[in-house]
């Protein structure tokens, strides 16, 4: 059994909405238990995270970077850092904003080089730019066109039940199927870049 912990924050529930995408496809791959984490409450978490065998880490864009409670989580985990306990595990990221642009890359590179210091195994989302020619959409999977991780797109004016849009909680769930799919690789020893 392949274990995935989420871990969150949302101020206002679309990343949270982001989040449950992530979640909704990590649980589809036979063989994985995956649960979700808030943020704020990850000092009751911690044994979860400890046994997971991947971790990913998701939070709005705030000011070009993780949201400030989110960045509380990153620094208690320091003495985890000291000791390097989390080496090996797999980490992913993702990150929504309401700029199509927002700075969304900053917030995915702060998470990215907070899993090297720990010593964990990034997996980027692994699918080509959608909405990137003339015949394509705003519908399509990737429609922002990241590759470090899911990005979402959520306008400021709109609640958590229309933003993100579909597309961006079809790209979040594909990013939580890849994480649980390395993740069960992982632990079969067939490496994270055995075919699937
Ligand atoms: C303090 C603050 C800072 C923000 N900074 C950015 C930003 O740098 N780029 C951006 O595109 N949106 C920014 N936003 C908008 C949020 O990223 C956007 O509303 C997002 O959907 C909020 O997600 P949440 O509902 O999960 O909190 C900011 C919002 C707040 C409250």
């Amino acid at each position: 059994m392949a274990r995935i912990a989420i871990i969150y924050h949302s101020g206002f529930g679309h990343t949270k909405a982001q989040a449950e995408a992530v979640l909704h496809g990590a649980a589809g791959v036979p063989g994985t238990e995956a649960t979700l984490i808030e943020a704020e409450r990850h000092a009751a978490a911690w044994a979860t995270l400890d046994a997971a065998d991947a971790i990913i880490f998701g939070t709005p864009t705030y000011m070009a970077g993780p949201s400030a409670p989110f960045k509380a989580f990153l620094d208690a985990t320091s003495d985890r850092w000291a000791r390097q306990a989390w080496k090996d595990k797999i980490a992913a990221g993702f990150t929504n904003s309401a700029g199509m642009n927002g700075d969304k890359l900053a917030t995915l590179q702060a998470l990215s080089l907070f899993a090297m210091q720990h010593g964990m195994v990034w997996v980027g989302l692994g699918l080509l730019p959608g909405n990137h020619t003339s015949t394509g959409s705003p519908a399509d999977l990737n429609r922002l066109a990241g590759f470090l991780g899911a990005m979402a797109q959520s306008h400021a004016d709109l609640p958590a039940e229309l933003a993100p849009p579909e597309s961006d909680r079809a790209t979040a769930a594909h990013l939580g199927r890849r994480v649980a799919e390395a993740a069960c690789r992982w632990r079969q020893g067939t490496g994270i870049l055995a075919a699937a």
